[in-house]
């Protein structure tokens, strides 16, 4: 779905706080945006995801599936932390750290929820299933079960996985470490121009809907042959996807009219990450389509 620019920017405009030009320099921004980004393949025709949405997985597709998964989501830590400290901002730096404290263990605390007699006992202890993909870590709590390569690790235990069969790089193929080096490199690069291209690009790979057709894809596995197999990791990041799709273009007006924004940059960070996105589900549906031959 090609990016639209919100009608906000018209109301900004009347306000004085941009110019008529400005909103057309924007404009034409985001047409490149589409040109040069939402047109990539891993966003508009993702194979792998597509193909795992038939739920056709069998056992073995699925444990290496999760194994893979598993590595970028631990070695996306190192990502987010660089991002992190090349922030160009002390608000940057923030968001970053509001994703990377989550993904250890913060829940995300959200003020009144628990007086109105909902769910608590700060979301049950970090139950995926049932835990807040709303609000802020700051004065929120850490639990090491909320970790959410704990999530994983609960997830493959059912599918015969131990701790030391996952997140590890020496678990990683070829092409899902080329995925995590490029997440380090791109996404947590020194210049925020080159980083946050990345990032952008990130967010809308997964408002594509690649959680969806996984999600779909393990419900239809689960049914036919695992009833035990907890699926929360994956319902939970589809949750907070749909709200945060919904932010994007906020953000990428914040950003491009803000200081030292450098659009051919922010479009080179955004084409190389996807490309490295790309690797990491060409590899999976490499391998799925090697294993029905076998
Ligand atoms: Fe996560």
């Amino acid at each position: 779905m090609p990016l639209k620019v919100s009608a906000h920017i018209q109301t900004r405009v009347a306000a004085g706080e941009i110019s008529p030009a400005e909103a057309e320099r924007f404009t034409a921004f985001v047409a490149s945006c589409n040109r040069d980004l939402m047109t990539h393949p891993v966003i508009t025709d993702n194979r792998f995801c597509q193909w795992f949405a038939t739920g056709q997985a069998d056992r073995d597709i699925v444990r290496h599936f999760v194994v893979q998964f598993s590595v970028f989501s631990n070695l996306f830590l190192i990502a987010q932390l660089q991002k992190c400290i090349n922030a160009g901002s002390l608000e940057g730096m923030r968001a970053s750290k509001e994703i990377l404290a989550n993904e250890i263990g913060v829940i995300f605390n959200k003020p009144g929820v628990a007086s109105l007699g909902e769910v608590s006992d700060t979301d049950r202890e970090g139950d995926p299933a049932i835990v807040s993909t709303e609000g802020t870590v700051d004065g929120g709590t850490f639990r090491f079960k909320a970790a959410h390569f704990e999530w994983l690790l609960r997830l493959g235990e059912v599918l015969g996985l131990g701790f030391n069969d996952m997140g590890k790089r020496r678990h990683g193929t070829p092409s899902t470490l080329f995925f995590c080096d490029q997440l380090a490199s791109i996404y947590g690069n020194e210049d925020p121009n080159i980083a946050e291209g990345a990032s952008f690009a990130v967010e809308n790979w997964a408002a594509a809907g690649f959680w969806k057709q996984l999600v779909a894809g393990l419900e239809a596995f689960k049914k036919r042959e695992c009833p035990a197999l907890p699926l929360a990791f994956f319902t939970w990041h589809d949750r907070i996807e749909e709200q945060h799709a919904g932010h994007v273009m906020d953000e990428l007006e914040e950003l491009y009219f803000g200081p030292d924004f450098d659009e051919a940059k922010f479009i080179t960070g955004g084409r190389r990450m996807l490309d490295g996105v790309q690797a990491f589900w060409t590899g999976l549906n490499e391998h799925r389509i090697a294993a029905a031959y076998n």
